[in-house]
């Protein structure tokens, strides 16, 4: 990691890992919080997956602010958003299968997601589409359908992890582009948002916010398998 992760207003900065085993030196920079949960996971890949997630938010968050990762005493949201008290950074963590994604700006809320694509023929809870993004999936040709539909999710989840509502909020009432098209949100069913406004009312760190205009998505370039 470079010395100067510094985040500037108007950079969003991604870092990625790839889990593989539980490094003794990542595990030392958890909290006693965090080494309960890491403890508590029967399967060595689940607890390398957590371990490399939560040092590589404590590495990266603690580069952007200059301060020690392991000193880092992270909050949560009314939803479960981490956050930082007295600190200007914003930031989301995601992890899925071997893979950890960690975002970061300085101010404006962000929300990182990946996912594994579900093997073909799997069932996939379509309820989650709205009735747009359903009419475009079902024109879809078989094979394409798994890609196809954890794309739509990881738009969606990236959305509702910025906010902090998380999956409080129906993701069927968001209607992200299409797996082709670039990553844009294109409608919120029952969300008042205020064109070229920020956030409306009061907003308190890690609580449900309306989402900043224009919000902004982009694929991360994903290792076969994910998105
Ligand atoms: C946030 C949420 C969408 C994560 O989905 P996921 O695909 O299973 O997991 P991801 O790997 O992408 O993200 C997990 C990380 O998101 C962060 N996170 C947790 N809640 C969050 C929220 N409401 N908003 C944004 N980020 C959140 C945490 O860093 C979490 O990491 P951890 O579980 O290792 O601590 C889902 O857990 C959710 O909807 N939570 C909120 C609703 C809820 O059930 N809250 C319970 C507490 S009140």
């Amino acid at each position: 990691m470079s010395a100067d992760a510094g985040v500037r207003p108007g950079e969003c900065h991604v870092w990625t890992a790839r889990a593989v085993s539980v490094s003794p030196d990542l595990a030392a920079l958890l909290d006693d919080a965090e080494r309960r949960v890491y403890a508590s996971f029967l399967r060595e890949p689940d607890a390398a997956l957590y371990v490399t997630a939560h040092a590589l938010l404590r590495l990266v968050v603690g580069e952007a602010l200059g301060r020690d990762p392991a000193d880092l005493v992270f909050a949560a949201g009314p939803h479960g958003k981490p956050y930082l008290e007295n600190a200007r950074v914003e930031f989301s963590l995601s992890h899925a299968g071997e893979r950890v994604a960690v975002a970061v700006t300085s101010d404006t809320p962000v929300g990182v997601d990946v996912e594994r694509v579900p093997r073909a023929g799997a069932e996939l809870p379509l309820h989650v589409l709205s009735p747009a993004e359903r009419a475009a999936y079902d024109l879809l040709p078989a094979g394409c359908r798994a890609g196809a539909f954890t794309s739509y999710w990881v738009r969606k989840e990236a959305v509702l992890k910025a906010t902090g509502e998380g999956l409080r909020v129906d993701p069927a009432r968001l209607t992200v582009s299409a797996a082709d098209r670039p990553a844009e949100l294109l409608g919120w069913r029952g969300r008042k948002a205020v064109r070229g406004e920020a956030v409306q009312g009061k907003a308190v760190r890690g609580e449900a916010v309306q989402p900043h205009l224009p919000v902004r998505l982009y694929d991360l370039g994903s290792p076969e398998g994910y998105r």
